[in-house]
């Protein structure tokens, strides 16, 4: 039997790879993962063996929830300090292996919309759409910074700024499975576009190639 479909949505943070990613697979009626919530769920677990965190997660997500040992945590795993966290520990390999099979467990019938860094070079390479999604430096600070305040967390534009600088030089610089575009990924820069403009131009490109 052939496998799901999945469309593949990488990009930098903060490049609305998330908002356009779950819309998308709302659309279609397909599954939606958001890896970076794993890289995130093992910073937040914390312990001295990142790689030993990521094999024995216990985390399930539900009703747009993300419980980790049974504890909702979705509010404090969107803190900037732990997408921090969450990008050096995703510079280990043994880190990034333990949470593959994880990852691929999403792709079930009729389909999966999954975002991050690497869906579309690593983990699920044979993607039927990939897509790029970027976005300028300044738009992604706005949109991050919107996004904190908006859900009641303390922001703070130019340091937000740097942080997400810091974290994409480091994401796309690290020898495991670097940020950088699939060589059959489509590119969209969503700078001037809305939310709506990005998943229709992704939902078009994707019945396109089916
Ligand atoms: O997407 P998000 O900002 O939540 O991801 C947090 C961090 O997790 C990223 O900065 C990146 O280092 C890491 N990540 C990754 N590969 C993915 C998704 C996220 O390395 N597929």
């Amino acid at each position: 039997m052939k496998s799901a479909p999945v469309i593949a949505i990488d990009g930098p943070s903060a490049s609305g790879k998330g908002t356009v990613a779950s819309r998308v697979a709302a659309r279609l009626g397909f599954h939606y993962l958001e890896s970076g919530a794993l890289y995130r769920l093992v910073a937040l677990a914390g312990g001295d063996r990142p790689e030993q965190t990521a094999a024995g997660l216990d985390v399930e997500f539900r009703d747009q929830k993300v419980f980790l040992n049974k504890q909702d945590v979705t509010d404090s795993l969107r803190s900037e300090a732990i997408g921090v966290r969450a990008s050096e520990i995703a510079g280990l390999a043994a880190v990034r292996a333990a949470l593959l099979g994880r990852q691929r467990a999403f792709r079930q019938r009729p389909g999966l919309v999954a975002d991050g860094r690497d869906m579309g070079t690593v983990v699920f390479p044979d993607a039927a759409l990939k897509v790029f999604l970027t976005a300028s430096a300044a738009a992604r600070a706005q949109r991050r910074y919107k996004q904190l305040i908006d859900k009641g967390n303390h922001a703070n534009l130019a340091a937000l700024s740097r942080d997400l600088e810091e974290r994409d030089q480091r994401d796309a610089a690290r020898e495991v499975a670097p940020l950088k575009p699939a060589a059959d990924a489509a590119s969209v820069d969503s700078s001037d576009l809305t939310v709506d403009e990005v998943v229709d131009r992704v939902l078009k490109m994707y019945r396109e190639r089916m």
